[in-house]
């Protein structure tokens, strides 16, 4: 018996399984790039009835695409089948922005999924599930989540920001002309918005301070990393969705498997660094021990403390606007 056929699968749920991101995300999953290459997975597409069928084409093609590790899947449109005996989740679904929308202009509309999607996993989900939410505006729907999800930790539900990261490390990596490995203590802060935070304080490469001038970081940098995603549609002409996948790949593997340094996940608050407690906000984070925790000890300037604050408004404002969803 080979060794992969011994260990227990594992229990994935993707919701928008017949949407863009899903089309990219489902693969890399089956193939083994988030839970490791010797741990068999079985997945759970959670759609919306008129989309069921076409996720059963997908289904059909990640069949027909022979993963030695994918060894089931189910594809449902109830949460309560989707999320039995989940140990992981990609909260994928939810309506995409389109030309000249913000991300928040989605919160009325996408809000209200992640209230019954976050009650079926407290309800049935395995204990140690793991989150997270990419379905725009991702920080506040996890809160929404987290919030209706009984007896799950709260630590338990996460945004994805792995995105803003990959984007920093990305532009920093042509400025320098360096390769993006080369790169580390890159974090973003805050929401994923135009608000958010790409900050290069403490960045390093090859191990020593990025030097970068002042007008570059805050005029270029800052929003062409902050704006990315809305440049992604004007000229893709939707919204991004294989980054997005990949990036939803990184965040978990590295929550599953461990970080190499410094990674930006957007994780509750405990209150570090003045964002309100409760809040899922970006912050710089390593994983370890199956958990992301937040870099303690950073010295912040009062420009850093600044950019944080405005993302954490913002932040503060969309739970507001959702007040009668997590009531
Ligand atoms: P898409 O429109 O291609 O697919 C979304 C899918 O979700 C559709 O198939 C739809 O039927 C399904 N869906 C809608 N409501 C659902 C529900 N209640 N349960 C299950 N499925 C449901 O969109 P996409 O390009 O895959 O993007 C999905 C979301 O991800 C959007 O909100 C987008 O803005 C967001 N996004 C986030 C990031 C990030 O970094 N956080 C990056 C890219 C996109
Ligand atoms: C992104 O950052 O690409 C996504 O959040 C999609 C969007 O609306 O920008």
């Amino acid at each position: 018996m080979s060794e992969s056929s011994q260990s227990r699968p594992v229990k994935v749920t993707v919701t928008g399984a017949a949407g863009n991101i899903a089309y990219s995300l489902l693969w890399r999953i089956a193939s083994g790039d988030v839970f490791g290459k010797d741990v068999p997975v079985e997945l759970a597409l959670l759609e919306i009835p008129a989309a069921t069928r076409a996720a059963e084409g997908v289904a059909m093609e990640l069949g027909d695409s022979a993963f030695p590790l994918l060894c089931g899947i189910t594809v449902t449109d109830s949460a309560d089948t989707a999320f039995d005996g989940a140990n992981a989740a990609f909260l994928v679904g939810a309506k995409p922005r389109g030309k000249g929308m913000e991300r928040a202009d989605l919160l009325a509309e996408n809000g209200r999924i992640f209230g019954p999607q976050g009650k079926a996993i407290g309800e049935h989900a395995a204990s140690d599930i793991k989150v997270v939410v990419v379905g725009n505006p991702a920080n506040t729907n996890a809160l929404i989540a987290a919030h209706h999800a009984q007896d799950v930790p709260a630590e338990r539900f996460t945004a994805l920001m792995r995105l803003d990261h990959n984007r920093a490390l990305s532009q920093l990596a042509q400025k320098l002309d360096c390769q993006v490995g080369d790169l580390s203590r890159v974090a973003v802060w805050g929401n994923h918005s135009a608000t958010q935070f790409p900050d290069l304080t403490f960045a390093e490469v090859a191990g020593s301070p990025v030097d970068v001038d002042q007008s570059w970081y805050t005029d270029e940098f800052i929003p062409r990393v902050a704006k990315r995603g809305a440049e992604i549609i004007d000229v893709r002409g939707s919204s991004s969705a294989a980054s997005a996948a990949s990036a939803a790949v990184d965040h978990m593997r590295d929550w599953v498997q461990g970080s190499d340094g410094w990674a930006t996940a957007a994780v509750v608050s405990d209150g570090s660094y003045g964002v309100d407690e409760g809040l899922i906000a970006g912050f710089p984070t390593i994983a370890r021990d199956g958990r992301y925790e937040i870099v303690q000890g950073l010295e912040l300037s009062d420009f850093q403390r600044q950019r944080i604050e405005a993302s954490v408004a913002e932040l503060r404002a969309e739970r507001e606007a959702v007040g009668d969803l997590l009531g």
